[in-house]
């Protein structure tokens, strides 16, 4: 059932795939050796580039007065769309998708949206850029846009999408909703709204531009080296050849670095410009009304069954904004796709255009807030029956996959539910009281699902004259533990001590992978390294060469079976009687995502998406100034992410599940797997504790005490 992870080091310093290894990289973490982008030193100081936001929203610009700005002492250039190097339009060319797309800024004299920049003054030092974007004057007369976007659109203002993340269609169905739910005889009706949302990583946008000869070289915090060369060169119609991206090190990205951003263009534009090598490190700040984040959404589910507690109906419809000028739109019907059978789903998802900044993938993007709503309405409707949760969902566990009828190449929810209600003691929950002082104590569950995606790779592995393996490929280590993994699999294939493995990372002269996002890295670029690995101990038996190359892509079973991971959270809340502040105590997480490659490194995932969950449940969520389309919660401290605090002890168990069809290295995906479901759990436990069903995330106080006034 759970992992019985190798902890001590196995003899001569070896280390098996599956080894609950620390990160090989902490060390140099820990006594900063590490180089982040921003840390990095070149021979050639930089020229430190400051950015000029737009304070307005949709703007045409009027003037640029940059008179004053030139005049302090040690800046070198202020480029505007007047001087700005020439660069592809904006999402061209159409069909390279949103990663690799131009990102042209200083183009023309519009702006899209607000904190949108409309200057970058590049100086010799980080006090005179800053002092100088001051005194740069900008004259812009507003435009009309359109900011907020409600679920009271009107039908016209809605917009299908021409598919979801994931490259899943927009509208999905399976049998005949409509009949199914005239058959139900009980039936919940809901709408579920969540606030915007920000990914908010710890290290800020950074990069740094120089030229190497003909080469650009761009140190850039990137998830995806690949698709980063693709959308510079795109941007600043360079051959791909001629640009080089490096991002060895990355202190989080949680979707908001899968593709380049402000500071990447606009450092090559100033290295472009001056010939220099320029830095742009974007302000917190200026992040959080710039950088990708999640939009607002509003979702109907409607849930039906007969009375004997068989799922007969689902319908799960969400309205979200678009960002104008940028496709993505959220999948949050993804887990009403996945995870109960029943006779007729209907899912459908419509996106309103706003001008707002780019919106995008972050953190288990679908899941993380579709179950927020179809997991709360899961449990209405198991109250609604009368039925005790956790036995409800057990007893309308999909079979094959509900949408497609397609089989699951695995698929442990039944078990995650099973394992992870004895762990927390479910059937026991009673004894724990209704009450401890002031605070009502209530128990909540939900059931998590993942897609799991495998993404073509590539990897090269080398025996080294001194016996050392070296291996490269352009995957990048998010924080995740990637270098660790990666290490952990030659040192195994190679039979090596860790020590004498060396795995270089984040650089786009190594073979290509799909870099870090949708939970798809560890399994695709380890399936790769695997098979290079592979390659290279046959050749050295045959007595052949010291080098090899892997090669990985999602073969057949990818289309014949439904892939998924699955979870189960269990929560305790504690609701205070008089202000509603919702705490949580406890929270258990049984989790099936495949092979388990380091226990400790996917104990952290999971931790991680857990405290996202409880982020999403409760504290964060972004607040729109309807006027400019400007989040005005711009900082850590009006921007509440989850902190120790709020966290409770966490559990994970981690079922070890064998999946054959899911890649060569048997590995799911768990980075966004501990996220999906705990926001329900929490909030399924707020109504057992006080029983106000809020339907409005995060459960603040407020919204906690509005619903348990009008209960
Ligand atoms: Mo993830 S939201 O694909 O980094």
């Amino acid at each position: 059932m759970s992992d019985t992870p190798q902890t001590t080091p196995r003899e001569g310093g070896r280390a098996a795939i599956g080894d609950a290894v620390p990160r090989v990289d902490g060390p140099k973490k820990v006594t900063g050796r590490a180089p982040y982008t921003a840390d990095h030193r070149l021979d050639e100081a930089p020229l430190i580039g400051w950015i000029v936001p737009s304070r307005a929203g949709r703007a045409r610009v009027d003037a640029v007065d940059t008179a004053r700005a030139l005049d302090v002492p040690g800046v070198v250039a202020v480029l505007t769309h007047r001087n700005a190097p020439k660069q592809a339009p904006r999402g061209t060319p159409s069909d390279a998708g949103r990663f690799s797309q131009s990102h042209a800024l200083l183009a023309a004299p519009e702006v899209a949206c607000y904190g949108e920049p409309v200057a970058l003054v590049l100086a010799e030092t980080l006090e005179a850029a800053r002092e100088a974007a001051g005194l740069v004057e900008v004259a812009l007369t507003p435009l009309p846009g359109r900011y907020a976007v409600t679920g009271d659109e009107p039908d016209e203002a809605l917009e299908v999408p021409d598919d979801v993340d994931g490259g899943m269609p927009a509208d999905m169905s399976h049998g005949d909703f409509d009949l199914a739910w005239e058959k139900a005889e009980v039936r919940v009706d809901a709408t579920y709204e969540t606030l915007a949302e920000h990914a908010s990583a710890m290290e800020p946008h950074a990069t740094l531009a120089t030229w190497d000869g003909e080469e650009l070289v761009v140190r850039v915090a990137i998830q995806i080296v690949g698709s980063a060369v693709e959308a510079l060169a795109n941007t600043l119609r360079l051959d791909k050849e001629k640009v080089r991206v490096i991002s060895p090190f990355i202190g989080g990205g949680f979707g908001s670095k899968l593709g380049i951003h402000d500071d990447a263009v606009l450092a090559s534009l100033g290295a472009i410009a001056t010939d220099r090598p320029v830095r742009v490190v974007q302000t917190r700040r200026d992040l959080f009304s710039s950088a990708p984040h999640r939009g607002c959404s509003t979702q109907r589910v409607r849930l039906g069954a007969s009375r004997d507690g068989r799922l007969l109906a689902v319908a799960h419809e969400s309205v979200m904004p678009m960002a104008r000028g940028y496709e993505f739109a959220e999948p949050c019907a993804a887990s009403a796709r996945a995870s109960y059978a029943c006779d007729g789903i209907l899912t459908r998802h419509r996106v309103v255009r706003a001008d707002l900044p780019r919106i995008d993938s972050m953190r288990g993007p679908g899941e993380a807030v579709g179950s927020l709503a179809f997991e709360s309405a899961v449990d209405e409707l198991a109250r609604a029956l009368e039925r005790d949760p956790v036995a409800f969902r057990l007893a309308n566990v999909a079979e094959t996959e509900p949408i497609s009828g397609k089989p699951f190449a695995s698929f442990d929810l039944r078990r995650c539910l099973e394992v992870g209600a004895e762990r927390y003691g479910w059937s026991r929950r009673a004894e724990r009281g209704r009450r401890d002082g002031r605070w009502l104590l209530g128990h909540g569950v939900a059931s998590a699902t993942r897609p799991n995606f495998l993404m073509e790779a590539k990897a090269r592995v080398r025996l080294e004259d001194d016996g050392r393996a070296v291996a490269e490929l352009d995957m990048t280590d998010i924080g995740t533990g990637s270098y660790t993994i990666l290490s952990q699999i030659v040192a195994d294939t190679l039979e090596l001590p860790l020590d004498r493995v060396e795995v270089r990372l984040g650089d786009s002269r190594y073979p290509q992978t799909a870099g870090s996002g949708g939970s798809f890295g560890a399994a695709s670029a380890g399936g790769a390294l695997l098979s290079a690995c592979r390659r290279l101990r046959g050749q050295l038996r045959a007595g052949g060469g010291r080098e090899a190359e892997g090669h990985i892509e999602p073969g057949e079973d990818f289309e014949k079976y439904a892939q998924y991971m699955t979870g189960a959270h269990f929560v305790e809340v504690g609701v205070d009687e008089v202000t509603s502040e919702v705490r949580v105590r406890r929270a258990v997480g049984a989790f099936s995502f495949g092979r388990v490659l380091n226990p400790t490194t996917a104990r952290s995932q999971l931790y991680g998406g857990m405290v996202f969950g409880i982020g999403g449940a409760l504290t964060e969520g972004l607040h729109l100034d309807e006027r400019v389309g400007a989040y005005m919660n711009r900082d850590l401290a009006g921007y509440h992410l989850p902190t120790e605090r709020d966290v409770p002890a966490l559990e994970v168990v981690m079922i070890g599940e064998r999946d054959d069809r899911c890649g060569l290295l048997g590995s799911k995906g768990v980075g966004e797997l501990g996220l999906c479901g705990l926001g329900a759990a929490i909030a399924n436990a707020v109504y057992d504790a006080c029983g106000a069903r809020v339907r409005r995330f995060p459960l603040t106080p407020d919204a906690v005490m509005a619903a348990r006034a009008a209960w």
